[in-house]
């Protein structure tokens, strides 16, 4: 990261010291800097000359004394408060009186560094992102005792360098790993659970919540042993259980199977790849839809550009291969599909939409508890996405082999099929949602505004909208009506809708 963060401020034309421990370290900082200048001159983003240059502004050394003219200090040894500490103790004895002295630290409390050195007031975190010279966002960090001339200023550097810098107080994971190491977490114990597979997990989060990668993927390239130190440091603050690792990360870091890194971690990265899933082919499946409304239509849309026929009249359903319920009403819904359930041909798949009511509730009330299964589009009414994901979920009561034919008919209505058990918000909505519940708090708490929060989300880990402006898109209502159902299946307390939310539904006003 040192080497990441040098290359920042040199790129935007600082004079730099950069400072190792001895001279073998000096001499891979230095070919680290060569080598992310060299790729950007392949690319023809960078002048040789200008390379030259950004080069010729970074002085490398091993003498802390070299600091002593400088402005600004960005520390970026390992994550260890006492190795921090002591590096500070060295830069208040060598540095300016008035220079600003910054923590790259990820997870400690910049706190608890400030309070060890003579110049508290000047103390700040500089959370850059990795690759520095690539991300764009930064969390600057300000402490209760940081002077806000120290943050202001620092804050301006990082925008002078065409980064965005997020303002922040010191809460451990910021905005950015705060809000990601959550949801990361979650999908360990999901997985741990037995509730979904590793493979359905990741392309759930794709396919149906558009993120660029899966959870599984993402931990394996972050390292494991990094995702357990920040969730361990998380936890120490909130002592939230959410943030506790699970079991099966913490195994997995015990075992040495880090990641990427080390070639395992959740996935095994030397195995061959898996060949494409199969397309299910056979002819479109003739769908029944219960219930009228914006999901029924929706999904009456989808069937239409698949080629499927859709009956949508009670006495028509006798021929149907696939029946959804799709009325967005728990007890509308529970009597269409009973009547449905007696109208349906044997072999019929009778399915139910809502993630919030229990999907084991409607299969018993339908009489035909071995025919029934859950199906969740979670974006079917949100994006123009509609339709990539359909998540399946069956209960102790489906019959053998039901789950697999209500896939391939999902499959044949053009649908990416993930399966999971029958809890409540499936897979999607059950990361997603605990999620935005977490950005609603941080608002709530005046910790960050919005823009910050959903700068966050978007410019630190990729994500295609914030979480402010997710919760606005697919619906604040929804939001409360997932989280309420999952804290009512896991009695969970940080899933209940925080009040933030649940003011928002009363009042009938957007979050933003
Ligand atoms: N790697 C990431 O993705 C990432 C992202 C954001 C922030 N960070 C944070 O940045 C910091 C550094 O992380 P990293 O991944 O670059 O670690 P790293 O282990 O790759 O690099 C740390 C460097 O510090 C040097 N060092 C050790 N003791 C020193 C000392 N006393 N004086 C000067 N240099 C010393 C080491 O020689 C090493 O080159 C950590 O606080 C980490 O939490 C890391």
């Amino acid at each position: 990261m040192g080497a990441g963060i040098a290359e920042v401020l040199a790129r935007g034309g600082l004079a730099v010291v950069g400072i190792e421990v001895n001279q073998d370290a000096l001499e891979r900082g230095r070919g680290h800097l060569e080598k992310s200048t060299g790729r950007a001159v392949k690319r023809g983003r960078l002048t040789e000359d200008a390379q030259r240059e950004i080069l010729g502004r970074v002085a490398l050394s091993t003498d802390f004394a070299d600091l002593a003219d400088c402005d600004l200090v960005i520390e970026a040894v390992p994550e260890r408060l006492e190795l921090k500490r002591k590096v500070f103790a060295t830069l208040d004895g060598v540095c300016r009186a008035d220079a600003v002295l910054a923590t790259n630290t990820s997870s400690l409390s910049v706190t608890d560094i400030a309070v060890t050195t003579n110049r508290p007031t000047k103390i700040v975190g500089v959370h850059f992102f990795n690759p520095a010279p690539v991300m764009k966002l930064v969390e600057v960090i300000r402490t209760v005792l940081t002077e806000p001339a120290a943050v202001d200023r620092v804050a301006a550097l990082v925008k002078d360098l065409g980064k965005t810098p997020v303002t922040i107080g010191d809460r451990a994971g910021f905005v950015a790993n705060r809000l990601l190491f959550g949801y990361l977490n979650q999908a360990a114990g999901m997985l741990e659970s037995g509730h979904a597979t590793r493979d359905d997990i990741d392309s759930a989060m794709t396919a149906g919540a558009g993120l660029p990668m899966g959870p599984f993927t993402l931990m394996d390239l972050i390292g494991l042993d990094t995702c357990l130190e920040v969730l361990e440091a998380i936890h120490a603050e909130t002592r939230d259980r959410r943030h506790a690792p699970s079991p099966l990360l913490r195994e997995l870091v015990t075992a040495g199977l880090l990641g990427r890194k080390t070639g395992r971690g959740f996935y095994d990265h030397g195995a061959p790849k898996d060949e494409a899933p199969v397309q299910a082919d056979g002819p479109a499946p003739v769908v029944g839809i219960l219930g009228t409304g914006a999901l029924a239509d929706a999904f009456a849309a989808l069937c239409d550009r698949a080629g499927a026929q859709v009956r949508d009249a009670a006495a028509d359903l006798a021929d149907c291969d696939l029946i959804v319920e799709a009325s967005g009403d728990a007890d509308a819904g529970r009597e269409l599909l009973a009547a449905a359930a007696q109208a349906a041909k044997p072999g019929a798949v009778l399915a139910v939409t809502s993630a919030t009511v229990p999907v084991a509730e409607a299969a018993m009330a339908s009489g035909r508890p071995a025919d029934v299964v859950g199906l969740h589009l979670p974006d079917l009414l949100s994006t123009d996405r509609a339709g990539a994901l359909a998540e399946i979920a069956e209960t102790v009561a489906t019959g053998p082999g039901v789950a697999d034919r209500a896939a391939e008919l999902a499959g044949r209505l053009g649908l990416t099929v993930v399966r999971c058990r029958a809890r409540a918000g499936f897979i999607v909505d059950a990361l997603r949602f605990p999620y935005l519940n977490d950005a609603a708090a941080m608002l709530g708490a005046g910790y960050a505004d919005p823009d910050s929060i959903d700068a966050a989300m978007t410019l630190g880990c990729g994500y295609p909208t914030g979480p402010i402006a997710d919760l606005d898109r697919l619906g604040i209502d929804r939001a409360v009506a997932v989280l309420r159902a999952l804290h009512a299946e896991t009695r969970e307390p940080a899933l209940a809708p925080v009040p933030l939310l649940t003011e928002h539904v009363t009042a009938g006003v957007p979050i933003r």
